[in-house]
C-alpha cells in the first residue's frame, strides 16, 4: 500500500526514539512492498519556538492530509512557568481534539523476558495482558467553566451520554476481539458525572451480551493493579483516571518506556509512546525506543489494517529482549542476571530492526 504519515517527533526524547520508529515502518515498507512517505511537522515546546504555538497550522495541514500521525512527546521544562493553557502538552491536546480521536488504547503486555524487570514479583506479573480504553477528549481535560476567581481556582469534570456511549462501545468492541471482559473504572461513590457513566455502560453492555461487564471504583482498581493484575482484560475509563491508571499500570514491565498508544475513532490515527519527552535523560541517547516502535506496530495494525506486519514488529520486539538487550530504564532487579546487556537507544532499536530484517534469527 501506499500512504503518507505525519512525522511529529516533538521534544526530548521524542525525537530520539521517533526516529528509530521510523526506521522500522522504511524497513517493513521495503521488505513488504510498501511506500511510506513521511511528511515532517513541529508540535509542543519545538513549534512555540519556531511558530509561536504548540499545535501551529502548518501541522495542521500536514495532519489532515496524512493517513496517520506518529507522535513522539511534548514538553519542556522551559515553559514551566505558562498557564496550563500556553504549555506545549497543549499542543497534544489540541491535536487530538482536532483528529477527533475519542478513544486512546493503551495495551500493557508483559512479555516473559519483562518479568525480570518488574518491581513485582514475577507470579503477580507473568502473563498480564490488559487494555486500557481511555476516554480522550472530555471529562476534565477539557470541561468547561475552567480558570481562576481570586484566589480559587476551578476546573470542570463533565460528560454526556454520547460521549460515554460512544468509548464504552468500542471498549466492548475491543473486548470482544480479547478475552470478553469489561472492569469499567469511575467514582460513582462520589461524582455525579461517574453515576452517568456507569449508568451508560449499562446501556451498552446490553448490546454485548457475549461481554462480561464489572464495575470499580479508581481508588480500588489502582490497588488492583499492583495487587492481582492479571485479573483485567479491557479497562474502560475516562480521561483523567486513564492517564493516571496507564502510568502505573505501565510499571507493572518496569518501565513507561515500553508502553504504546494509538488514539483512534476520528479521521487520521495517532500513534505515540506513553512516556513522556523526559528532559533528564534527553540528549544522552539511553532513550527506550520501544514504546515508539511499538506504537508504528499499532499504527500499520489500526491505520492500515497490515495486522502481519504489525505482529512482525512484536514479535521483534520480545526477541531483542529474550537476547537481554536492555536500555538503562529496564535493568534487571534480580542483581544476578549477568547476561543482560545495557545498550543505547540506537543499539536496542538496531537489534530489533535486525529480528524484523530475519525473524527467525534467535
Ligand atoms: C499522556 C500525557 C498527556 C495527557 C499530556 C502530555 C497532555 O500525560 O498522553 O498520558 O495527560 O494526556
Ligand atoms: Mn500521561
Amino acid at each position: 500500500m501506499k500512504a503518507r504519515i505525519a512525522f511529529l517527533p516533538g521534544d526530548g526524547i521524542g525525537r530520539e526514539v521517533l526516529v528509530e520508529a521510523r526506521q522500522v515502518l522504511e524497513i517493513i515498507a521495503s521488505e513488504h512492498g510498501h511506500e511510506f512517505e513521511f511528511v515532517e511537522g513541529d508540535i509542543g515546546a519545538i513549534a512555540i519556538e519556531r511558530h509561536g504555538e504548540a499545535f501551529p497550522l502548518p501541522t495542521r495541514e500536514i495532519c489532515e492530509s496524512s493517513q496517520a500521525v506518529l507522535l513522539g512527546a511534548v514538553g519542556h521544562p522551559k515553559f514551566d512557568h505558562l498557564p496550563p493553557d500556553k504549555k506545549p502538552e497543549r499542543g497534544l491536546l489540541a491535536l487530538r481534539e482536532f483528529l477527533g480521536n475519542y478513544a486512546n488504547l493503551r495495551p500493557v503486555l508483559i512479555s516473559e523476558p519483562l518479568i525480570d524487570s518488574s518491581p513485582l514479583k514475577s507470579d503477580v506479573v507473568r502473563g498480564v495482558d490488559m487494555l486500557i480504553v481511555r476516554e480522550l477528549l472530555g471529562g476534565i481535560y477539557f470541561g468547561k467553566p475552567r480558570g481562576r476567581d481570586g484566589d480559587r481556582a476551578y476546573d470542570t469534570e463533565t460528560y454526556s451520554r454520547d460521549e460515554v456511549r460512544r468509548i464504552a462501545r468500542m471498549g466492548f468492541k475491543l473486548a470482544q476481539l480479547r478475552h470478553r471482559k469489561v472492569t469499567s473504572v469511575d467514582k460513582a461513590n462520589v461524582l455525579e458525572s461517574s453515576v452517568l457513566w456507569r449508568e451508560t455502560v449499562a446501556e451498552v453492555a446490553r448490546e454485548f451480551t457475549d461481554v462480561k461487564l464489572e464495575n470499580m471504583y479508581v481508588d480500588n482498581c489502582a490497588m488492583q493493579i499492583v495487587a492481582r493484575p492479571q485479573q483485567f482484560d479491557v479497562i474502560l475509563t475516562n480521561n483523567m483516571f486513564g492517564d493516571i491508571l496507564s502510568d502505573e499500570a505501565a510499571m507493572l514491565g518496569g518501565s513507561l518506556g515500553v508502553l504504546p498508544s494509538a488514539s483512534i475513532g476520528g479521521k487520521v490515527g495517532l500513534y505515540e509512546p506513553v512516556h513522556g519527552s523526559a528532559p533528564d535523560i534527553a540528549g544522552k541517547g539511553i532513550a527506550n525506543p520501544i514504546g515508539a516502535i511499538s506504537s508504528a506496530a499499532m499504527l500499520l495494525e489500526h491505520s492500515f489494517g497490515l495486522h502481519h506486519e504489525a505482529t512482525k514488529i512484536d514479535r521483534a520486539v520480545v526477541k531483542a529482549l529474550s537476547r537481554h538487550y536492555r536500555t538503562p530504564d529496564l535493568k534487571s532487579r534480580t542483581k544476578e542476571k549477568t547476561e543482560e546487556r545495557i545498550v543505547s537507544t540506537r543499539e536496542m532499536a538496531e537489534c530489533i530492526r535486525d529480528f524484523i530484517r530475519t525473524p527467525d534469527a534467535t
